[in-house]
């Protein structure tokens, strides 16, 4: 156990091993099952196994989404015993046995904690709902339901706040056993714990240090910024049009309630002061610059890093499961504001694009299509090396892997409960309306978490090597694998139908290539100044990384358009060689002064003096 000096005064270039950490998520169920196993899921024993890929790759920390004992209501997000491990993917001494895998590797795990809510089958919502007198009742959230008709007509949920992985749905779960209802802000199956009550806190910081304990080195805090609720539950103002929608998104009311920040120094004092940690928020919903840096300032003793959900979040209007377009402008804007808003007030933040949230990014910001997936991947992959923050890479994402093709049937493939309850909402509203069911599924293609959640592609053989070739996964294979797979991108193969020459690197070789330059460039990439040039142009993102120092510069320029374009180097900038691209494999050739011509997705990096 360590803890810091909390006299001194920290930094954002002040060097920290979980700044220059390269994170990579993996979503147990889809990384790698293990020989001989006939669920067709993913365990503990398939990650411990493919760590010296990861550690190939360049990655330092393997964080994995929940592998906790669950129903899987929620794929995991539903915890139903914190220090036990889900039968599908093993045992506790399977985890212990991969932490010490990590260890030999110097490698580190970070484990999911799921503590806005638990599942219901937990011990303490099952011992909750018992009695209004249990001694757990106040651990979750109970309210007596509304009963508009009297006394004896139906129960009706105290506000009419939307369940967020359904909004067709109330947040609110009626129990008949005690006539109330409970807050379940995601799905019945996800009660909220009631954060108020300080036995609830004290049994959360006995989870971590058990966690912390055993070996872990940190946690990703899933929604922790919805832990505190605005008393008395406020009706939510209506965004969604009341003729369809009876209860509406009422984030307002738990996003950064008013008690977030004392429930996380409280964390901070009784558990990660004790230990050298890396932690990270997931914060949906904020983005004011002062509430982020009360967590993520470099002295404000709450987190190292939050999730700022702006970048992906930036083709949603009001509710995640919706369109709305967006431009280059627009995302250049997003980026360039956290780079310097961390820079310039000592905060802290992490780089992702990708999750198990959210549609892969190649489909999303780039071009999918055979003839760009790889180049649009390695655009994607060089802004990423080259910006400040902890970097994030989920798994899949090194490959370039796409969204699902748009031919799958949503009934018969899709898994996630989210697509479930969208899609059985829009089939229930729009029954007679193939305009608007078209739209729905226009969505579901789109912005489906089920993107993310298809099995890791390793090689050409049936089931992409997820899993036995006589066993079914419990969610498709993508149907690109013979194409899109690792030991073809880490062998070098040019893909079939991969898209330019069989020259260039493959998707994994340039992020392999470009973690390995950022980390023995860290002064410049990982803290080095961040400087935006041309923030209007259209199509074209440009930016300098500068070390304190002044000895190193580095020029970043991507082309986030599907036609050749032309960029100008800034008179006063001196470029002294391109080091490499998106197309091809070493040294590029551009111009060093003047207009610099950049290929469809054309992402490349230059040395300046
Ligand atoms: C965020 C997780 O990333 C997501 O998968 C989950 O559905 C919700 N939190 C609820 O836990």
């Amino acid at each position: 156990m360590t803890s810091q000096n909390p006299q001194q005064q920290l930094a954002y270039a002040t060097p920290q091993w979980w700044k220059e950490a390269i994170v990579y998520q993996v979503y147990p169920s889809s990384f790698q099952s293990h020989p001989g196993a006939t669920t067709g899921w993913g365990s503990i024993k398939g990650i411990t196994a493919r760590l010296d890929y990861l550690k190939a790759l360049g990655a330092d920390v393997v964080w994995s989404s929940p592998f906790f004992k669950s129903p899987q209501a929620d794929m995991g997000y539903d915890i139903a015993d914190y220090k036990d491990i889900d039968s599908r993917y093993g045992t506790l001494e399977d985890v212990d046995a991969l932490i010490s895998e990590l260890h030999k590797r110097d490698m580190k795990l970070v484990v999911d904690l799921v503590v806005n809510h638990t599942s219901n089958q937990h011990e303490w919502f099952l011992q909750s709902r018992s009695s209004k007198d249990n001694p757990k009742r106040d651990w979750y959230i109970w309210r007596k339901p509304k009963r508009s008709g009297g006394e004896d007509s139906p129960p009706e949920p105290p506000n009419n706040w939307a369940q967020i992985l359904g909004e067709a749905n109330s947040a609110w779960t009626f129990d008949e056993k005690t006539d109330e209802y409970y807050l379940s802000l995601f799905t019945p199956e996800q009660p909220d714990l009631n954060w108020e009550n300080p036995e609830v806190r004290a049994a959360v910081w006995d989870v971590m240090h058990f966690w912390l304990r055993r070996g872990a080195s940190g946690f990703r805090l899933d929604v922790i910024n919805l832990i505190s609720k605005v008393p008395g539950y406020p009706e939510a103002e209506i965004f969604l049009d009341p003729r369809d929608h009876k209860y509406q998104p009422a984030l307002k009311y738990f996003v950064n309630g008013p008690k977030l920040h004392d429930y996380l120094r409280e964390m901070h004092r009784e558990v990660l002061s004790k230990y050298d940690t890396i932690t990270v928020g997931e914060m949906p919903g904020v983005s004011d610059e002062d509430e982020i840096l009360r967590t993520v300032g470099a002295n404000a003793g709450e987190l190292r890093m939050i999730f700022i959900f702006d970048l992906v979040d930036i083709d949603k209007p009001t509710v995640r499961m919706a369109l709305k377009p967006w431009d280059l402008r627009e995302m250049k804007a997003v980026v360039a504001r956290w780079q310097r808003v961390m820079i310039e007030r000592n905060g802290w933040n992490s780089v992702f694009i990708e999750n198990h949230d959210n549609p892969r990014s190649v489909s999303r910001y780039t071009d999918d299509s055979d003839e760009y997936r790889r180049v649009g991947a390695k655009l994607l992959a060089l802004m990423q090396t080259t910006l400040g923050g902890t970097l994030f890479v989920y798994q899949g994402e090194e490959l370039g892997m796409r969204n699902v093709p748009k031919t799958w049937d949503i009934d018969e493939e899709y898994r996630d409960v989210e697509t479930i309850n969208y899609w059985n909402k829009v089939k229930k509203i729009y029954a007679d309306d193939p305009e608007k069911l078209h739209h729905g599924r226009t969505v579901i293609e789109m912005k489906a978490r089920d993107h993310a959640r298809t099995p890791m592609q390793w090689d050409a053989s049936p089931n992409a090597g997820f899993c036995d070739p006589d066993v079914k996964p419990w969610m498709r294979v993508n149907d690109d694998y013979k194409v899109v797979n690792a030991e073809a991108q880490m062998k070098g193969d040019s893909e079939t139908s991969g898209g330019s020459s069989g020259d260039d690197l493959t998707v994994w070789q340039f992020w392999q290539q470009s973690i390995r330059r950022r980390k023995e460039h860290a002064a410049a990439f990982v803290y080095g100044d961040f400087e935006e040039l041309a923030p209007d142009h259209p199509n074209v993102f440009a930016y300098l990384r500068t070390s304190a120092a002044g000895d190193e510069k580095w020029l970043v320029v991507l082309n986030y358009f599907g036609r050749q374009v032309e960029w100008y180097i800034p008179q006063h900038l001196i470029v002294e060689e391109w080091v490499c691209g998106s197309y091809g494999r070493g040294p590029v050739r551009k111009p060093l002064k003047g207009i610099v011509p950049l290929k469809p997705w054309e992402g490349v990096l230059a040395r300046c003096v």
